[in-house]
């Protein structure tokens, strides 16, 4: 029936009616499989970073602080909800509630993509919320890598943001029909939107991860950190797939490096903030990753979908827990502050230490 050919138009993301409308489907679609991912969380690449334990290392809980200093940022705690989405109503209402989470728990947060702000003026609001709701927040704008330098500060005023994103998804944009095919003047645009910007600029996978070279090369365009977004949590290879009826190229998901192999790949590179994101599934993750090099480690998916299946005042709760937790974690290590988990002795096992093996990283 029509129904059905409705739906079908919708998978397939052909134009059922104007390019804005398919924009906001797109963001609804995505919402909708990202939670389906993170149904249960799996075995990672984090299960093969151990700390060690060192029972007369641990040291006095009341001392511990969750500060986190790199070159450019300062934030208060080494956690973060990472850019997810705005433009449609349902999305406004989401980041409502990720606004209200993160003024309540003091995480920074990023928004989705804007670039459909400046197509789409109705959608503005959807994004200030972020703003708005979380007035004293540290607030990061997103936009794709092939907006001009004007349209990427005009993000950062409409939200008032303290840093803008830009995220660089290839392995994404090939798998949507309407995607992007030409991905050349990526590098040179980035550092055009740094110098107009602003504000200090953090560039981002969104699931796939960086490589050391695509940090060197990021570092030497000004950047000033990279959040190596990784394979393991959300996965937009398969997300976008599954929006097509042909099945699409389901057979890149996890396509990429994870969080865990970026961090250690790129831990030799000098003159750029490291951050880290894509399956971080618990505090002890988060510790994880800080003790590899991060400044501060990201959380989408997994938030979402708490946020969307148990509500916003069990969403503050898992942050505020997490956020308790890494404290107790990093007492147990003898770690005062985030830099001193940097010292932590740390096992890597298994196809980790197998990466680190081919990669060279010692
Ligand atoms: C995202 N992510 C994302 N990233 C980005 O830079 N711009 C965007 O618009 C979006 N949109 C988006 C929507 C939804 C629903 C999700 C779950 C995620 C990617 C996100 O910031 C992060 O890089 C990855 O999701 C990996 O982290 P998790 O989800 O595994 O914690």
């Amino acid at each position: 029936g029509p129904g059905a050919a409705a739906a079908a138009s919708e998978a397939a993301g052909t134009d059922p009616t104007t390019p804005a409308e398919q924009d906001a489907r797109r963001k609804d679609d995505h919402v909708r499989l990202a939670v389906a991912q993170h149904a249960e969380p799996g075995p990672s690449d984090f299960d093969h970073v151990r700390p060690m334990n060192h029972p007369l290392a641990a040291g006095d809980r009341s001392q511990v602080s969750l500060r986190t200093t790199g070159r450019v940022l300062d934030w208060t705690v080494p956690l973060y909800i990472n850019g997810m989405t705005g433009g449609t109503a349902h999305t406004a209402t989401i980041n409502r509630a990720l606004a209200l989470a993160a003024r309540e728990t003091g995480v920074p947060i990023g928004s989705g993509s804007t670039g459909i702000l400046h197509r789409e003026p109705a959608a503005i609001p959807s994004f200030r919320v972020l703003r708005d709701l979380n007035p004293d927040g540290f607030v990061l704008a997103n936009v794709n890598a092939n907006l001009t330098p004007a349209q990427a500060r005009r993000s950062v005023e409409i939200l008032g943001a303290d840093a803008l994103q830009v995220h660089v998804n290839p392995a994404q944009e090939i798998v949507m029909p309407e995607g992007d095919r030409d991905f050349t003047r990526w590098a040179d645009n980035i550092a055009a939107i740094v110098d107009g910007a602003g504000v200090p600029v953090v560039v981002k996978e969104v699931g796939a991860g960086m490589s050391r070279g695509t940090v060197e090369r990021l570092r030497d365009l000004g950047v000033a950190a990279v959040d190596v977004s990784g394979r393991g949590g959300t996965d937009f290879t398969a997300i976008e797939s599954a929006r097509r009826t042909d099945g699409g190229m389901d057979y890149l998901a996890s396509w990429g490096q994870s969080a865990v192999e970026g961090l250690l790949d790129a831990s030799s590179v000098d003159g750029v903030d490291l951050l880290a994101s894509g399956g971080v599934r618990n505090p002890l993750d988060v510790v994880r990753a800080l003790a590899l090099g991060a400044t501060a480690v990201g959380v989408a998916g997994g938030f979402l979908r708490t946020l969307l299946t148990d509500g916003e005042a069990a969403l503050v709760a898992r942050i505020e827990s997490w956020l308790t937790q890494v404290g107790d974690i990093m007492t147990l290590l003898g770690a005062r502050t985030v830099t001193d988990l940097r010292r932590v002795d740390l096992l890597v096992t298994g196809p980790v230490r197998e990466f680190c093996e081919l990669r060279g990283v010692d």
